[in-house]
């Protein structure tokens, strides 16, 4: 079944749990969408997990575009949306809305933005894309981009009233999901049953609406991963064994055999 906004609010209200993951390719997301995932996020956590960057502030609009662009193809019914990178909002309102429009000209469905706790200018941004019909994800608890001034630590304790109104804030401006990202679990239910959007978690516990994963995560590609992860496979290991033993038999001369070759 396509999964649209209006499917992830049934959901919401049914009580059905979204399943959501990272994509970034074409392949990968035709797996993704055929193995049930509903909605496929191009994350710009592409530039560490696939780009070689140490954070996911050097992820270029380019970068995201043509990744969204190839994820989109890959999928048939999830719901696709493009996470904006670092610097490509919030200079004005005029680049902001320029680029969030040309995530939707290349396929996505719908574009995320972080905003951090007390944050205000992205606020003006939601509400402005939402009336020109640009969907919108809103991402707040911790917001790597902002790795600079708040680091990587869970979010609550003295900050849990903050983060609670800046969901609020988010909610009232548009969007129609809020992924919250490693929020303490009472925190993240106080959210949850405050707003309208559908609560996506990634370490935010068991009271939202759907829980998020980087895939290379989930599929233990990745080599260190947060402790709120649980990897579903050993890709890895997988991989490595695999490629082991092709470059064992090509150097052995195992590989082509005689099945492999155009014989004439
Ligand atoms: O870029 C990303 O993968 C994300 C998730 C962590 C939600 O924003």
């Amino acid at each position: 079944m396509t999964v649209n906004e209006r499917r992830l609010k049934e959901m919401k209200e049914e009580g059905e749990e979204v399943a959501m993951s990272t994509a970034y390719d074409a392949a990968e997301a035709e797996l993704l969408d055929r193995a049930g995932v509903d909605v496929l996020l191009v994350g710009d956590s592409v530039g560490n997990v696939r780009l070689g960057y140490d954070t996911t502030l050097p992820v270029s609009l380019e970068e995201v575009l043509a990744a969204t662009a190839a994820v989109a193809r890959g999928a048939e019914d999830a719901l696709v949306v493009a996470d904006m990178p670092f610097g490509s909002y919030g200079a004005s309102m005029e680049q902001s809305v320029e680029n969030a429009q040309r995530f939707l000209k290349e396929g996505a469905d719908a574009v995320k933005l972080e905003t951090p706790v007390g944050g205000e200018f992205t606020m003006e941004v939601v509400d402005r894309l939402t009336e020109l019909g640009v969907p919108v994800m809103g991402h707040t608890g911790l917001t790597p981009q902002h790795v600079n001034r708040s680091g990587y630590e869970v979010k609550g304790g003295d900050e849990a009233d903050a983060l609670v109104e800046t969901a609020r804030r988010l909610d009232d401006a548009g969007v129609f999901s809020l992924v919250l990202e490693m929020v303490e679990e009472p925190v993240a239910a106080r959210v949850a049953d405050e707003v309208e959007a559908v609560t996506i978690g990634i370490g935010a516990g068991r009271e939202v609406d759907g829980q998020v994963l980087v895939v290379d995560d989930l599929l233990g590609v990745s080599e260190d991963v947060p402790s709120f992860v649980k990897q579903y496979a050993d890709l890895r290991a997988v991989i490595s064994e695999a490629v082991e033993e092709y470059v064992d038999e090509v150097k052995d001369g195992e590989f082509p055999s005689d099945e492999h070759v155009f014989s004439g």
